[in-house]
């Protein structure tokens, strides 16, 4: 034990006048290394009678802990005094450009719907993430397109080897799952939004990729009506383009919806005078809509003579494209770092 304490004073006395990284990987191979003098200490165990060996080995381990920690405080303190010294002799030129560092940002799209979000979020649209990979049922035969509707052609859609599962080829089915996952049995009222990625089997040109984004909307209540529809589509399109935005309803046809419309707002770079993105319209076409359709909120579990609801879905890459001035559709998923860093 004596030993223990006598090796302790040595070591950490030859430690305080160690001032030199050579000098200090001498003293830890001197009492750290393989075969320094703690080692030989582990080494000296064995011999050791049985009824002192416990407490003997207990203090060895304790020395050694204690000289690693004195190790790693001794070393920082020299390369500090080494780095001050370095700089005061001018040995680091700190006048040399730093090295750029590759900063990554967020995705044009992923901007755009997270303006989306919060915007919904203020007008109490909870965020709801529904699958891609969807039922050829629920995508297509829930939403009141039957079998023989001409969008499930192959040429339209993306099944997989299953002829029942495809991608999803619009955000409206996660309609039918939040109304079967948040409905309660068609006793409880929703208000979502459904944000994701959907697949097209598409000529893929400067203005269709065969993948893009949409934003689905639900709401479902129990005197839910077309102006309810219209009072927050509008409220968005106030939100999201400017505080004046003009809002049109155009009557339309969606099979999931009755009746349908699809909106439009005031073209947000002319200000509705009419140029060439908006093709001198005044109008930008934003969103499908329309009152779901009693047969789809029977499919979701809910009493149509009670219920109603509406739905809505945006196209947020058209909507990034005339923000930013982008040209062609397929810079948003070619992952081109040339275009991604502008961002
Ligand atoms: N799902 C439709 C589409 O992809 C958009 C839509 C959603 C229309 C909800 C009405 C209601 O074009």
């Amino acid at each position: 034990m004596s030993q223990i304490e006598e090796t302790r004073q040595e070591a950490l006395g030859e430690l305080e006048s160690v001032i030199t990284a050579d000098a200090l990987s001498q003293w830890k191979s001197k009492f750290l290394g393989k075969k320094g003098v703690v080692g030989k200490m582990f080494g000296q165990i064995g011999g050791i009678p049985k009824e002192e060996r416990a407490a003997f080995g207990q203090n060895v381990n304790a020395l050694q802990k204690e000289l690693a920690s004195a190790f790693e405080a001794r070393e920082s303190l020299i390369q500090a005094q080494t780095l001050a010294q370095d700089l005061e002799e001018g040995e680091i030129d700190i006048t040399l450009p730093a090295r750029p560092r590759q900063m990554g940002g967020l995705h044009p799209s992923t901007r755009t719907h997270r303006e989306f979000q919060t915007i919904w979020a203020d007008m109490g649209f909870q965020v709801y993430q529904s699958r891609e990979v969807e039922e050829d049922e629920i995508n297509f035969t829930m939403l009141n397109l039957p079998p023989h509707h001409p969008a499930r052609d192959m040429q339209d859609t993306f099944y997989t080897t299953n002829p029942n599962v495809l991608l999803r080829t619009h955000t409206s089915p996660g309609q039918i799952r939040a109304m079967r996952e948040l409905g309660e049995n068609g006793t409880k009222p929703i208000r979502v939004i459904l944000p994701g990625m959907v697949y097209r089997q598409e000529q893929v040109t400067a203005r269709s990729e065969y993948q893009f984004t949409q934003v689905e909307g639900l709401a479902i209540g129990r005197n839910i009506r077309m102006s309810d529809l219209k009072g927050t589509i509008s409220e968005f399109a106030k939100r999201m383009y400017n505080p004046n935005a003009k809002v049109r309803y155009r009557a339309s046809y969606f099979p999931f919806t009755e009746p349908s419309m699809e909106v439009d707002v005031e073209c947000f770079l002319c200000g509705g005078e009419g140029c060439r993105v908006c093709k001198y319209t005044g109008w930008l076409e934003i969103a499908g809509s329309g009152m779901v359709h009693p047969t789809v909120l029977r499919n979701g579990g809910y009493d149509p003579s009670e219920w109603s609801g509406f739905a809505f879905g945006m196209g947020p890459e058209r909507i990034t494209m005339l923000k930013h001035g982008i040209t062609d559709i397929r810079y948003f998923w070619g992952n081109d770092l040339r275009f991604l860093q502008q961002f």
